[in-house]
């Protein structure tokens, strides 16, 4: 089977990116990153992706008129390069129905808590506030609701008493390495292509 084609919009570093895309480039994922798509130039994922020969494309929501035109400038290059699933990596934005609609059911998340708990911002300091016992990280398709969509998969984070907001972050993050690729492995193998 020719493999799945992922594009990936990220705003940061792009650790979730890399991870993916080692998995593709030692086989254990049937998938290759067709294209990097950053609303922010200095975003680290795009520098990641170019040193693997990857289109890493910065498209600055401040240069259009509005969120549709910005949107249907992403899903131009998302089909340029045949993508057949959008995955968000520590993209800073909301979806809006312009990318929906071009890729419906086609766009996946991951989120650092257990959803629904813990939307948005600095989910790993909600749930130490809210002395939960644990937490984790979600893998769930986009809607247009902040971390909203239906939940594809989980993975549980033990918190500790003498946790910090850092320590908890970094176990959450080196599971969502794992999550992720996880998901798309499993989305890959029901894959029908039309
Ligand atoms: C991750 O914690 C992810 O769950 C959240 O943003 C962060 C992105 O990290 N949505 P990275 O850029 O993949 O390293």
């Amino acid at each position: 089977m020719t493999p799945l084609k992922l594009g990936v919009l990220l705003s940061g570093r792009g650790s979730n990116m890399e991870a993916i895309l080692k998995n593709c480039l030692s086989g254990k994922l049937n998938a290759e990153i067709a294209v990097v798509i950053s609303n922010k130039k200095e975003a680290g994922g795009l520098e990641v992706a170019r040193t693997h020969n990857i289109p890493a494309i910065t498209i600055n929501p401040k240069t259009f008129s509005d969120k549709e035109r910005y949107e249907s400038e992403i899903v131009s290059q998302l089909n340029q390069a045949s993508v057949d699933l959008v995955i968000l990596a520590g993209y800073m934005r909301l979806v809006g129905q312009v990318m929906l609609n071009a890729f419906p059911k086609q766009i996946m998340n991951i989120h650092p808590s257990l959803l629904p708990k813990f939307k948005g911002l600095n989910a790993q300091k909600q749930a130490l506030d809210a002395k939960e016992s644990e937490s984790g990280c979600t893998v769930h398709f986009v809607d247009k609701t902040l971390d909203g969509g239906p939940i594809i998969d989980q993975e549980i984070v033990k918190i500790y008493p003498n946790d910090t907001e850092e320590s908890l972050s970094s176990r959450i993050l080196k599971k969502e390495h794992i999550l992720y690729s996880r998901v798309i492995d499993a989305y890959i193998r029901n894959f029908k292509r039309t």
